[in-house]
C-alpha cells in the first residue's frame, strides 16, 4: 500500500514525507537516506562542506548539491533562508540555479526549492532562477509559520508551501501559531495549493492528521535527526527518546527566533520577545544603526554560530540544541527507511480506522 498525494505526484515520490531544512548544519547523508526511501530528502542552508569544515555557504551549497547527486537517482531539494540578514542570499540564489543547470543530473533530480525566513518573492523574482524554472520541472515552496504569511507565498506564486507550527524545532517564528490551527487556516483560505505539513510530525498518527486537514505529505526534522542515518552526533540524538514535549523553549539571540532544547546555553539567552521589537532589532542590525559596535556584533553571532556547530559536534550543555517539541513522541533512534516505512504503514491503518467512523 502506498499513499497517493499532490506532492508525491508532483515531485513522482513513493511516499508523502519530506525532511525539514536543517541548516546551519550539513545534512547530506540524511538526504540521501530520505531520497533512497523513497521521501523527499533536503540539502540544507549549511555553512558545512562534505569535510565539516566551516565554509562560504555558496561552496558548501554547490558541493552538497554535486555530493548528493552522485550518491542518488532519487529527487531532492535545497533550502535556502532570504532573511534580510543572510549575507550574499541573491548571489547564493544565481550561483545555486546555475550550478544545477550545469548537470543533467541535477536538472532531473533536484525538484525542490525550498525558502524559508524571508522573502518568497526573493527566489522567483531572480533572473537565473527564472530560467531554470523555464527549463526544469522544479518546484518553488516557502516556509509559511502563519495565514498572512501564506497569503504572501501564493501572491509570490510559489507552487507549493511548507505550512509550519510552532510546535516545530529549530528555526521558529513571531507569529506562534500551532499547526493545528494553521493548517485549518491555511488549508479554508488556499484550499488549492499544495502544501507539506511541518512542526510536530513524527508519527503516522499524525501524518494521518496532515492529510485529513488538507496537506499533501508531512517534513519532519527531530524524527530524522534521531535517526542512524542522519550527521548529528551521538549525543544530540541521544537527547531525543528520553526528553519530554516539555524540555524545549523558543529563544532570541543572532540564530534568530529557535526552539532549543532547554540546557545550559538555551537558558542564557533571552526568551522570545513581542515581534515588533524583534523586526526593529533586526533592521537596524541591517542599518547598521544598532548600539552594539559592529566588532561586538561579530563577536555574538560568532559565539551563536559557535554554540550551533558545539552541539551538532556533542557539546549539550554549552551547545545550541535545536529540536522540536516532537521529541516527546519519539521513542527511539532508527533507521531512516524503517522510520519512513512505519510512518506510511501507521498512517493507512489510521485512515483507514477513521474511515470506520464514516456511516
Ligand atoms: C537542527 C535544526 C535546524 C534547522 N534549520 C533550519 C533552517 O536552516 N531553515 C529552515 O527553514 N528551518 C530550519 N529548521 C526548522 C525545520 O525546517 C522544521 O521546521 C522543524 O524541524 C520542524 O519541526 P520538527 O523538528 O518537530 O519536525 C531547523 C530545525 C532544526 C531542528
Amino acid at each position: 500500500m502506498t499513499l497517493k498525494t499532490d506532492i508525491t505526484e508532483m515531485f513522482g515520490i513513493k511516499h508523502p514525507i519530506a525532511s525539514a531544512a536543517m541548516g546551519p548544519f550539513r545534512t547530506t547523508e540524511l538526504a540521501i537516506a530520505v531520497t533512497e526511501a523513497g521521501g523527499l530528502g533536503m540539502i540544507s542552508h549549511a555553512h558545512q562542506s562534505m569535510d565539516g569544515r566551516e565554509v562560504d555557504a555558496i561552496v558548501a551549497l554547490k558541493k552538497n548539491l554535486d555530493y548528493v547527486v552522485e550518491h542518488t537517482d532519487g529527487i531532492f531539494g535545497f533550502n535556502i533562508r532570504t532573511s534580510r540578514l543572510t549575507v550574499d542570499c541573491d548571489k547564493l540564489i544565481e550561483e545555486t540555479s546555475k550550478h544545477i543547470m550545469g548537470n543533467p543530473k541535477l536538472r532531473e533530480q533536484c525538484l525542490y526549492a525550498l525558502t524559508s525566513a524571508g522573502s518568497a518573492k526573493r527566489l522567483p523574482l531572480h533572473k537565473d532562477f527564472q530560467k531554470l524554472r523555464e527549463k526544469t520541472q522544479i518546484k518553488h515552496f516557502h516556509v509559511a509559520p502563519a495565514l498572512w504569511l501564506a497569503d504572501k507565498c501564493v501572491a509570490a506564486g510559489c507552487d507549493g508551501l511548507v505550512v509550519t507550527g510552532f510546535e516545530g524545532g529549530g528555526h521558529q517564528s513571531y507569529e506562534k501559531v500551532g499547526g493545528l490551527v494553521l493548517l485549518q487556516q491555511v488549508q479554508q483560505k488556499h484550499p488549492d495549493i499544495p502544501k507539506i505539513a511541518c512542526g510536530g510530525f513524527a508519527t503516522g498518527a499524525g501524518m494521518a492528521a496532515a492529510l485529513a486537514l488538507g496537506a499533501g505529505g508531512i517534513a519532519m526534522g527531530s524524527r530524522f535527526i534521531a535517526s542512524h542515518d542522519s550527521e548529528f552526533h551521538e549525543n544530540y540524538k541521544n537527547v531525543v527518546p528520553p526528553s519530554k514535549a516539555q524540555d524545549t523553549l523558543v529563544s532570541t539571540g543572532s540564530l534568530g527566533t529557535i526552539r532549543l532544547w532547554r540546557n545550559k546555553y538555551a537558558l542564557s539567552k533571552g526568551l522570545v520577545r513581542s515581534k515588533e521589537e524583534k523586526m526593529a532589532e533586526e533592521k537596524a542590525l541591517v542599518d547598521h544603526r544598532t548600539a552594539i559596535s559592529k566588532e561586538d556584533l561579530a563577536e555574538e553571532l560568532r559565539k551563536d554560530a559557535y554554540a550551533a556547530f558545539a552541539a551538532y559536534q556533542g557539546d549539550m550543555e554549552n551547545g545550541a540544541v535545536l529540536i522540536g517539541q516532537s521529541i516527546g513522541i519519539i521513542n527511539q533512534i532508527d533507521s531512516v527507511s524503517d522510520i519512513i516505512e512505519t510512518i506510511i504503514k501507521d498512517a493507512e491503518k489510521a485512515l483507514k480506522n477513521a474511515n470506520n467512523f464514516v456511516q
